[in-house]
């Protein structure tokens, strides 16, 4: 059973290999929406991008990230700056399928301050 490690939360789920990772944050009762997108959001359709999150750990356990996920992340304008950086780990949790243990951190900044954030 892979392990879901909310950091900021210092919280561990458990999933079935293959769950949503929006769904099993839901489930536990874990905030992945920054306010007010936990009232109004997409609801898991890949459009609003309020679900972004950073794999920080175990980015080869989950699913590979598909075309519209990534031209949202690209097209938004504050989400093409948060990417910066993190063009491997900034996912979208309603796109997200968990295969194995992965380090989760919800509601991340949306300008990095990290190293390679300038070059
Ligand atoms: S819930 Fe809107 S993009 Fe994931």
């Amino acid at each position: 059973m892979p392990t879901i490690n909310f950091v900021k939360e210092k919280r561990k789920v458990e999933c079935a290999p293959g769950e949503n990772l929006r769904q099993v944050a839901l489930r536990e009762g874990v905030e992945i929406y920054p306010f007010p997108h936990n009232y109004v959001n997409c609801m898991g359709m890949g459009s609003c991008a309020s679900c972004r999150v950073h794999i920080t750990k175990g980015t080869e356990n989950i699913s590979k990230q598909g075309f519209l996920e990534w031209i949202r992340l690209m097209l938004g304008p504050l989400t093409f700056f948060a990417r910066i950086g993190h063009e491997n780990d900034l996912r979208l949790a309603c796109k997200v399928k968990v295969n194995g243990n992965v380090d989760v951190e919800t509601q991340p900044p949306l300008i990095s301050t990290g190293e390679r954030f300038w070059g």
